[in-house]
């Protein structure tokens, strides 16, 4: 299919799957790209890179109200399907499958995925649902899309962990790739949630970034006590209504540690005004 000619978009799980089976059965090459919609240039470049790699690009656009907390944004999470449609075509993917929750969830779907310490601290602390929502219905579109490599953005890091750890434990035969963050120019990391943001707490959401940079500075000039990174970092992070965590954490795992002696990744969550963002970054390789 040429970059320019929409994508096939596709609802149910048995079409989807058949299209997939068809195009293995030709010796073909399936990169899968789930995704929530509303998509930015995050998502687009894990179509692009996908499509670098596989003949056949399936991106999933999915609102799955499983791992949303009852408080959380299920309810406005932004939804456009036609342009998320245009963008995914120009990113040269070939099926879209947008399943209605009824095809995802049928009356009497009684069974759900449970991630074990991967998903118990950080984000899975604030959201406790959270990870089992996330990893059960990416198994679920890991079956009725049975890719060969499934696509990841490192910007939400304990969703990477929590995915390769469900897959080994599981014995999905899927490869999961994991994609660098894309930004803003001004640092912010790309999300859909961004929008909620004000001017003034858009300009306030810098913040994230520029404690990850404070960090990674100090890092470059020796230092490797996290408690002095972190006090750095919550200095820079004046602007921010609400820090949740900083966690510091052995790269590939949710084990925090306490000296920078390794590859480490640090993340953290913030509330800007209303709106929780996520950030992370590798120091220490
Ligand atoms: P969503 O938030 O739509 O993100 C879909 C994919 O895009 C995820 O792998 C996410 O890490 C990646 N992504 C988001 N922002 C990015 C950025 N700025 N740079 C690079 N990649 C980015 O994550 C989910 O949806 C859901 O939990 C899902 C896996 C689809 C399961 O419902």
């Amino acid at each position: 299919m040429s970059e320019t000619s929409s994508p096939l978009l596709l609802s149910t799980g048995a079409e989807i799957r058949a299209a997939i089976l068809a195009a293995r059965s030709n010796g073909e090459t399936i990169g899968l790209v789930p995704t929530m919609g509303a998509l930015h240039a995050g998502h687009v470049s894990l179509v692009r890179t996908a499509k670098a790699e596989c003949d056949r690009v399936v991106a999933t656009v999915f609102v799955n109200p499983t791992q949303f907390g009852p408080q959380e944004d299920f309810n406005r999470y932004p939804r456009d399907l036609e342009r998320d449609r245009a963008l995914l075509a120009e990113a040269g993917c070939d099926w879209v499958f947008a399943p209605s929750t009824d095809e995802m969830y049928p009356l009497g779907s009684d069974t759900m995925v449970h991630v074990g310490a991967a998903a118990a601290e950080w984000e899975g602390r604030i959201r406790p649902t959270h990870f089992a929502g996330v990893a059960t219905v990416v198994l679920k579109l890991f079956n009725l899309a049975p890719a060969n490599r499934a696509y990841f953005g490192r910007k939400d890091y304990q969703q990477t962990v929590v995915v390769r750890q469900m897959v080994s434990d599981l014995n999905v035969p899927i490869d999961i790739v994991i994609c660098p963050t894309v930004r803003e120019p001004d640092g912010l990391a790309m999300s859909s949630r961004n929008a909620y943001l004000s001017p003034t707490e858009r300009q306030h959401a810098t913040a994230l970034r520029r404690s990850l940079l404070a960090a990674e500075e100090l890092v470059a000039i020796g230092e490797s006590d996290v408690e002095v990174i972190r006090a750095r970092m919550e200095s820079v992070l004046v602007d921010v209504d609400h820090v949740q965590y900083i966690a510091f954490l052995r790269d590939g795992a949710m084990e925090s540690v306490d000296r920078i002696a390794g590859p480490t990744v640090i993340a953290l969550a913030a509330k800007v005004g209303a709106t929780r963002l996520i950030d992370n970054t590798l120091v220490g390789d």
